[in-house]
């Protein structure tokens, strides 16, 4: 069961991982979001809270040296999430 439930995540999420799409904030978030872990997968979470994740994650990257995301890139990913978001 256990196992079945893997499966399944892991097929759910398959398309994230598949070759470039024509959305501009879907690529920058496959480019930029799983650098450090793997991609979370965009309905697991509210526009409200992906609005506060980013912040976070801009943080982090901040801590890390990276560059962080600019005005237009945090636009484009948070347009991308929004759209894909839980409960909309
Ligand atoms: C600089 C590295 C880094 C980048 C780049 C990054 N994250 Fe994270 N992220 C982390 C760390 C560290 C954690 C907490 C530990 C973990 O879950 O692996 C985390 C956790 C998360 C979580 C789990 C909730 C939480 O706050 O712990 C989500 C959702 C998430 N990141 C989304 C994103 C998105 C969306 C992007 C792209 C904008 C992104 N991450 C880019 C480092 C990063």
């Amino acid at each position: 069961m256990r196992y079945l439930l893997l499966a399944t995540l892991l097929l759910s999420t398959q398309p994230l991982w598949a070759e470039e799409t024509n959305d501009a904030g879907e690529n920058l978030y496959k480019s930029r979001c799983g650098m450090c872990h793997q991609l979370p997968e965009p309905g697991m979470l509210t526009a409200m809270q992906w609005r506060i994740v980013l912040e976070t994650m801009q943080k982090r990257m901040g801590h890390l040296g990276m560059p962080p995301l600019t005005e237009a890139e945090y636009r484009q990913i948070l347009d991308y999430l929004s759209r894909h978001a839980r409960g909309r």
